[in-house]
This record gives structure tokens, sequence and C-alpha cells, in this order.
């Protein structure tokens, strides 16, 4: 068993958005008694006793926790590469010279489409132009910055525009990131994935952008993974590289695996260090010991690990079998029928936007 190489802290789900592809639970109830501040610094030095390297900060909205800036300076004095992944909102100019003194060394900016209209659409809320503003101060206070937009059915015909709104905030990667259908995403799936015609034309900007950009923007293209024959190698292999604390405290192996029905360890109980080696939820997948057949005795089995335990579960209702996007998955009928459905016209866009966090149960 190799050590974690980075942490993902959820630190609230508290969010001014609405996204309707939010990974977050469905069912907030259990995640309302968020760890403290001394709490999190405690994990956080547990996490680098076990070795992590890097601290991505998140959520929902982590600035929306009147601790970041310490959980930053706490994270940072300990030599750990610390991430903001934010909205943007919230990030006043008194708060980011704060995060820049307190050692934060990278921003994840993320903006829902190339202008205001479909940006604010698709957040749910006015946001696009407090977005730009912190795009800005960022690059201001000279950090290196990140801009990530979420892709799907309705914006991913402007994806140039995308591309060319980062490289005009002066963005030093792109990540643009094809949906994953877990959580909200997953209910709202026929609303958001988008046709073979519209992922051919993302690829091939992405393949002139790319070119155009070299050396300039690094541009990251996330696959659809609906659309390919082999499924995405999940977390890099499960309990190998990186581990999630929520804002409660329980400790899982990716920040969808909530849904799992395996227990939940929480570092307010156990060690960190003894929840990765020896929680039955991180060792449940480890490896490839636990993989069904057609994996078992497939040549990509270290290559993919099987695809992805969440999308399993949700699919199929069993988080150890192949995942159904695999093209050899004897569950593959379930992807097909989708994006059979998905190149079908005309198609129902309805929406379920991500409620606030107070108003979900
Ligand atoms: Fe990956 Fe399993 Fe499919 Fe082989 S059968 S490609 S290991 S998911
Ligand atoms: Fe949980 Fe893929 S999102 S394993």
């Amino acid at each position: 068993m190799t050590s974690p190489y980075g942490m993902l802290a959820e630190l609230t789900y508290d969010c001014p958005l609405h996204c309707p592809y939010c990974s977050n639970p469905l069912r907030m109830g259990d995640y309302r008694d968020e760890l403290t501040t001394a709490e999190w610094q405690r994990v956080i030095g547990e996490g680098q006793d076990l070795g992590i390297l890097q601290l991505h900060l998140s959520g929902g909205e982590p600035l929306q926790r009147r601790d970041v800036v310490d959980i930053v300076r706490f994270g940072s004095g300990l030599g750990l590469y610390t991430n903001l992944i934010t909205s943007g909102l919230g990030l006043s100019r008194r708060r980011a010279e704060q995060l820049r003194e307190a050692g934060l060394d990278h921003v994840q900016l993320s903006i829902q489409a190339h202008e205001a209209t479909a940006s604010d659409r698709i957040a749910g809320t006015r946001s696009f132009d407090r977005k730009v503003a912190a795009a800005h101060l960022i690059k201001e206070l000279g950090w290196p910055l990140t801009v990530n937009t979420v892709l799907h059915r309705l914006n991913i015909d402007r994806i140039a525009e995308t591309i060319a709104l980062a490289e005009d905030l002066g963005a030093d990667r792109v990540e643009l990131a094809n949906t994953q259908y877990y959580g909200w995403a997953l209910r709202n799936r026929a609303a958001l994935l988008p046709s073979r015609a519209q992922v051919d034309h993302a690829e091939e900007v992405v393949r002139a952008a790319r070119t155009r950009l070299k050396g300039q923007v690094e541009i990251i293209y996330v696959l659809p993974d609906y659309y390919s024959r082999y499924p995405k190698p999940c977390m890099g292999g499960w309990g190998s590289h990186q581990l999630t604390v929520v804002p409660n405290g329980d400790v899982l192996p990716c920040p969808a695996a909530h849904v799992l029905p395996l227990p939940h360890p929480n570092v307010r109980t156990e060690a960190l260090a003894r929840i990765w080696s020896d929680s039955p939820i991180f060792q449940a997948f480890r490896g490839t010991g636990w993989m069904p057949e057609p994996c078992r005795s497939c040549p990509r089995r270290e290559v993919d690990f099987g695809g992805c335990r969440c999308q399993a579960y949700l699919l199929t209702g069993d988080p150890a079998r192949t995942d159904p996007v695999c093209i050899l998955s004897p569950d593959h009928e379930i992807v097909t029928e989708a994006v059979r459905a998905a190149n079908e016209q005309p198609r129902e866009k309805v929406l379920t936007p991500r409620p606030h966090p107070r108003d979900i149960t």
C-alpha cells in the first residue's frame, strides 16, 4: 500500500451557486456538523504525517468558511502545496490578500460558461461578473490561475469561446471537464448529456486550441466517459493516491463515495493513518483482488482498475461490478441507452438546480 499524496478537504457543502451537475450529496443532513478549525488542523497534520504533499480546499464553496485563511496558513506552514477550488464568490480583495499572506499557492476558479447570461443560468444565480473580477484579482496577486469549466449539453458548443475567455483572463491552465454523472448530475443526466456530434466538435476545437496555445496555456480536457470505449482510471486507483475528508469528518476514497453502502470512517473517532490502511471502505476496492470478470482477466485491469466504483454502484446497484462505461461490461447497455437517448431529438431540457444546503434534508 502506498501513501496518499493529496488530500481533498471539502470544508463545507454550503455554496451560493446551484449548479445542476454538483457532485455533493443529495442529502445534506449528515454534513451540517462541520469540523472545527482545530479539528481541520489536526486532520491536515495527520495527513502530512501520512505523506500528503498537496492540500486541495474545496466544498461546496470553501470561502463560506470564515476560517479558510487559518486553514491555509496551517497547511502552508507544514510545507504543503495549497490549492483553493472556488467559484470566486466571496473572494474580496481583503480576503485574497489574507490568503496570499497565509501562503496559498494556487487558485482554481470555476466558470460555468463563456458569457454572463449562459454562465448565470447554469450557476442559478448572478455570478459571472464576480467570477471575472475574481480572476483579475487572482492574477494581480500573482497566483497561477486554473479556469475550470464543467462541460455538458448546454455549454459544450461554445467551448472555443470558453477557451478564449480563459485566455483573456490570463489563465495558466484551462480544465474542460465533461460532466461526471454522480449526485445532481445523474439526476439531471437527460438534460446534460451531450450528443455525439457535440462531443466530436468539442474534441476538434480542443485539438486546435492545444496546437495554437502550446507553451502558453495548458489545456486539460477530461473525456466524456459515456462516449469512451473504456472507463477512466478513477482516482488513479481506489485508495492509492488520494483521500477526501468531507465537512463532518468522514473520510472517503473519492468525493462521490458517500453513496456507497459501506461504513464511513470519521476523523473524530479514528486516526487518519488507520482509516487509510485498515478501514473497510478503503480496503474494499484496493488493487485487483476484488475484481469480477471481465476485469479479472483483462489486460487493462491495471490501466483503469475496472473504472469508477461510484458509477458502477449508481448504475447497477453493486459497487463491485465492472464500470458500465466499459464496452466489455455486461451492463454496458445502461450507458448505450443513455447515449442513444441523448442523440435523439427533440430532448427534454428540464434541470433540477442544486438547492441551497439549508433547504436539503
Ligand atoms: Fe477496464 Fe474491466 Fe473493462 Fe478491462 S473489463 S477495460 S479492466 S473496466
Ligand atoms: Fe468514486 Fe469514481 S467517483 S470511484
